[in-house]
């Protein structure tokens, strides 16, 4: 069948055959994941985290690519992190991408995006494919500067069912997709908007793409893959989980240690005791001491798993490409059923 304008926009773009992208996960998503996504027909990201994965990801894709070939993989930046690097280090982060010619650069959670964006289009490599810029928003008024002011080539609409990071103030996915739809409706600068969180099968992928989004994309459902980083105690554990097990909480980034996030932002994952008594105030020292023991013992009272609403409906682990594969399938039956 042929795609919707929409959808045809972002394949046609990404040279994709399915339009759906597994997103940098930090912690999560490394050269395995990214490229076997890739093989399956969609996008995969890696996270910037496990750059130094990129050589891993180049030998097990597929479509063999010369060092001066795209690398038909994405890098994501959690610009938080790169905004606390000295400008150096955050720009040999953003060198070793570009060295790679990576097709796609995706920022998110930062207080000035601007600033590495500009960076990766002036440092392009001469004479190669401009790499193409993914953001990230929570709300309408995030959508228009990145339309306006960084011209991303795709963004991300992330609702607040998502998985792992996200803005505490982003309303449900439908809503923020319909509005961001109807802010740019008849405009000359339509952008190529993507639907994130909450989604776990092919008939989740068509009903965004029946409510206007050019494609979709699904982190927690790729976390059950022998690609993920996730241990088998992680996976077992999103495999029991229910959907109401899936909150939003900075219990596990207090826990952790990583609490540099930009105002507004917290995580969904499971809910375990880290939770509760983050939520009873327990002494900081003793929930981090709690939580560190608990990811030594692998034990599911109190490690983290990120997850978002979608995982009370997944409880198999299936190879990367298998899944892009089967989900692809799913959602064009879905697609026809609707066309
Ligand atoms: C384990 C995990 C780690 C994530 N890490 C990142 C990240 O490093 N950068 C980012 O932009 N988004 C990250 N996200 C959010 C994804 O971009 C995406 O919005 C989310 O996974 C979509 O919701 P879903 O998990 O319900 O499919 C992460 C999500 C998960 C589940």
């Amino acid at each position: 069948m042929n795609y919707p304008a929409a959808v045809a926009r972002l394949t046609k773009l990404l040279g994709i055959r399915t339009p759906l992208i597994v997103p940098p996960m930090a912690g999560v998503s490394g050269g395995a994941l990214a490229a076997q996504v890739t093989n399956g027909g969609g996008l995969g990201f890696l996270a910037h985290v496990h750059m130094s994965e990129l050589p891993l990801a180049r030998s097990l894709l597929e479509s063999k690519v010369t060092e001066s070939d795209t690398l038909p993989i994405g890098v994501g930046y959690l610009a938080w992190m790169l905004d606390k690097l000295p400008a150096k280090e955050a720009e040999s982060v953003l060198n070793t991408a570009l060295a790679s010619n990576v097709q796609a650069h995706w920022f998110a959670f930062g207080n000035d995006l601007g600033r590495w964006i500009r960076y990766v289009r002036e440092n392009a490599p001469q004479g190669k494919k401009t790499p193409l810029i993914f953001v990230l928003i929570n709300s309408v008024e995030e959508a228009v500067r990145a339309v306006e002011d960084f011209k991303a080539d795709v963004i991300v609409a992330q609702g607040i069912e998502s998985g792992g990071h996200g803005g505490d103030y982003a309303p449900p996915l439908s809503e923020l997709l319909q509005t961001v739809l109807d802010r740019f409706a008849g405009s000359s600068q339509l952008p190529i908007i993507v639907a994130a969180g909450g989604l776990a099968n092919g008939a989740d992928i068509a009903s965004q793409i029946a409510r206007g989004a050019s494609g979709a994309v699904l982190g927690t459902r790729f976390l059950l893959t022998p690609e993920s980083k996730y241990t088998d105690a992680q996976r077992q554990a999103l495999i029991a989980a229910r959907s109401e097990d899936a909150v939003r909480t900075m219990a596990f980034d207090y826990a952790r240690g990583t609490t540099d996030w930009p105002k507004g932002v917290d995580g969904r994952g499971l809910r375990n005791d880290t939770v509760s008594d983050f939520e009873k105030g327990v002494n900081l020292e003793v929930l981090q001491a709690k939580f560190k023991e608990g990811i030594q013992r692998q034990d599911q009272s109190r490690f983290l798993v990120w997850a978002g609403t979608g995982v009370g409906s997944m409880n198999r682990i299936v190879p990367a490409k298998d899944l892009v594969q089967e989900l692809h399938l799913k959602m064009l039956e879905h697609l026809k059923d609707t066309a």
